[in-house]
């Protein structure tokens, strides 16, 4: 989620926690806020921030309130949401995937629509160890295929992490990146082969 959209839930988060104390709706006052005055450009829709989708509510609204059963049935919701590659090719090409961690463009009002998008995987993780800029709200995936290996159930998870990362964390902050169509499944693919390829230098 980039900054605009952070600033924008936490907006939304911090007045629904002020109406619930308080009684006006500020809730609604904000979402009408934001459809009367944010307007869209390019890929950059207003849309995006005004209708979320029903976990996506969840996780805005109520960060405090949620329980473990909450999360559990977000995550079993989530699970469902996943497409497995039907040919059985999990891994495309690491070199590729490379690119597509390193790229950040995508769906921002500079981008045209259309364009392909980014995975900007090196904004939250670590991935190689020559790559010294990284951000680190995720964990470290350095030698990420080297330390979990490669049996089908890791196959399997990365896959369905990938593609919607609330499957296995409810409210994650990392993007759900097939689910919300960011990341193409032959994109998928490559940055699996980055995190899982024995020749990656991700697992050097
Ligand atoms: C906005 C931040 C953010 C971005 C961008 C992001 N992630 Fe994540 N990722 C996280 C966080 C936070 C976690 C740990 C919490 C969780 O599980 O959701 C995580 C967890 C993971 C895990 C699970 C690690 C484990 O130990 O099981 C994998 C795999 C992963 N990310 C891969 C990726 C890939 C590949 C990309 C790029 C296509 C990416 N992430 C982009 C935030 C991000």
């Amino acid at each position: 989620m980039r900054q605009i959209d952070k600033a924008v839930m936490a907006l939304m988060a911090a007045a629904c926690a002020t109406a619930a104390a308080a009684g006006p709706d500020y809730a609604k006052m904000a979402h009408d806020m934001l459809s009367s005055d944010f307007r869209s450009k390019g890929p950059a829709t207003v849309e995006r921030v005004v209708q979320q989708d029903e976990v996506q509510k969840i996780c805005s609204e109520q960060p405090a309130a949620r329980s473990k059963k909450v999360d559990a049935k977000i995550e079993a919701s989530q699970l469902k949401t996943i497409v497995y590659p039907a040919d059985g090719v999990w891994l495309g090409k690491w070199e590729e995937g490379e690119k597509i961690a390193q790229n950040g463009r995508g769906m921002q009002s500079s981008d045209a629509v259309g364009s392909v998008n980014g995975g900007n995987c090196y904004a939250c993780h670590q991935l190689r160890k020559d790559e010294i800029s990284f951000g680190n709200i995720g964990p470290s995936l350095y030698q990420y295929g080297k330390l979990r290996g490669t049996s089908p159930e890791i196959v399997r998870y990365t896959w369905g992490k990938i593609f919607n990362s609330q499957a296995f964390r409810a409210c994650s902050s990392m993007p759900r990146f097939g689910h919300n169509g960011i990341l193409t499944e032959a994109q998928i693919r490559d940055v699996m082969a980055l995190l899982l390829d024995p020749a990656s230098p991700v697992n050097q």
